[in-house]
């Protein structure tokens, strides 16, 4: 049981990590309310569903109403407009719906999302979506941790012992740049809700051979904090100068601070 017990808005809680994260979360002693456009009922102590569009800013009042956190495992699997109005637009509504109570955010993303001439992303543009939403949790002024897991589920039997990496430096774009069991991102996820080592920091979420650590906090701490609006050694590969106006008006709308 956690000593902190949370209120958590958990945006994705139906999908493949989102059931994991919600077992994580109530198994910490959290409360959860599954955000979805067609939730079922919830019929597990401690888990609510709430009905919501993270494309229609209007459905997300009561979402985020009285919710002290906020978990992001949404995503869309498809062409461009997707990436750009639910995985980035749900994040950019949701943070809007919050307005200016300050909550915690782990935001899930995807390791490699700072590369942008593989065939994927030139296609889907879904990394540039994904690390405009990074930044739009990075400038929101609350305190976050942003998670970028590696391959769902490649792991091996053996492979449970976790590593936090930064720069994003793996960028094959396939599983050699790392696995991770579906079930440790939510335990990371819902750790860093309660570290205070987390927050500010964006990681690289991979396992390698060994059994997996209980005390996520030295991990956390050895972590370098956020430089501005991406993590630290980000490749400096999307300037923010260069972004669409759309995107820069978002920006300074969250930060109050001009971005050309
Ligand atoms: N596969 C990998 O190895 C890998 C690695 C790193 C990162 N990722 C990323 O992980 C993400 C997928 O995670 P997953 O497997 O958990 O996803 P998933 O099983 O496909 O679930 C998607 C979730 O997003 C929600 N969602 C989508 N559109 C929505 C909308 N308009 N309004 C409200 N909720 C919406 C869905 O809720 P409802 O349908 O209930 O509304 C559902 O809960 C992708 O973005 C991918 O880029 C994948």
């Amino acid at each position: 049981m956690s000593t902190t017990p949370l209120t958590i808005l958990l945006v994705g809680g139906t999908g493949s990590i989102g059931r994991h994260v919600t077992t994580a979360a109530t198994r910490a002693g959290h409360r959860v309310r599954i955000l979805s456009r067609t939730p079922g009922e919830a019929s597990t102590p401690g888990v609510d569903t709430v009905t919501g569009d993270l494309t229609d800013q209007s459905t997300l009042g009561p979402a985020v109403d009285g919710i002290d956190a906020v978990i992001f495992t949404h995503g869309t699997h498809g062409g461009e407009a997707g990436y750009r109005d639910v995985d980035y637009g749900g994040v950019r509504n949701v943070l809007t719906a919050i307005g200016g109570e300050q909550v915690r955010v782990a935001l899930m993303t995807a390791i490699g999302v700072t590369v942008r001439d593989g065939s994927y992303n030139r296609s889907s543009k879904a990394h540039d979506w994904k690390r405009r939403a990074e930044r739009l949790v990075r400038a929101s002024g609350h305190p976050y941790t942003i998670v970028r897991p590696g391959w769902f589920d490649y792991n091996d039997a053996d492979q449970h012992q976790l590593h936090f990496l930064q720069g994003d430096t793996r960028r094959a774009g396939n599983a050699s740049d790392g696995v991770i069991a579906r079930s440790q991102i939510a335990d990371v996820l819902v750790a860093a809700l309660t570290s205070p080592a987390a927050a500010g920091k964006t990681l690289e979420l991979v396992a390698e051979r060994g059994p997996a650590q209980t005390d996520l906090e030295p991990l956390f701490a050895g972590l370098t904090p956020d430089v501005e609006l991406d993590g630290p050694g980000d490749q400096d590969n999307q300037p923010v100068a260069d972004e669409p106006a759309v995107v820069r008006a978002e920006l300074e709308h969250l930060t109050g601070i001009a971005t050309a």
